[in-house]
């Protein structure tokens, strides 16, 4: 069974690692390591996700259970996550949104018509 056809378990979090070219860039292949290795199948479903969330320049990017986690490093990420799953903190960007920039460049576009 590959990493994506895992299944998740009850009160198991799930945590996307963007693995697209940008985010790989800056050590997101790394991050995904560090998070298979480091956290437990009880804590977390950590899935590498190929497409880009986003959110590149911020990069390297994860997402909590689809609250994206940006800017993570490799050697911080394992308690940061763990931190982030005891006490989330509110967060602007959920996973398949937009930026604010896209969102003006779309309204730029829209006005155009
Ligand atoms: S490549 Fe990761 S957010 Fe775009």
């Amino acid at each position: 069974m590959e990493a994506h056809e895992e299944k998740k378990s009850a009160g198991q979090a799930t945590i996307k690692v963007c693995l697209h070219r940008k985010c790989c860039e800056k050590g997101a292949e790394d991050i995904y390591k560090n998070l298979k290795e480091g956290l437990t199948k009880e804590e977390a479903l950590v899935l590498p996700i190929h497409e880009c969330f986003g959110f590149c320049k911020d990069g390297p990017n994860i997402a909590i259970n689809d609250n994206i986690v940006k800017g993570v490093r490799p050697f911080t990420v394992v308690e940061l996550v763990r931190s982030e799953l005891d006490n989330p903190s509110c967060k602007a960007d959920g996973l398949g949104s937009k930026s604010i920039d896209m969102l003006d460049d779309i309204l730029e576009n829209i006005e155009k018509l």
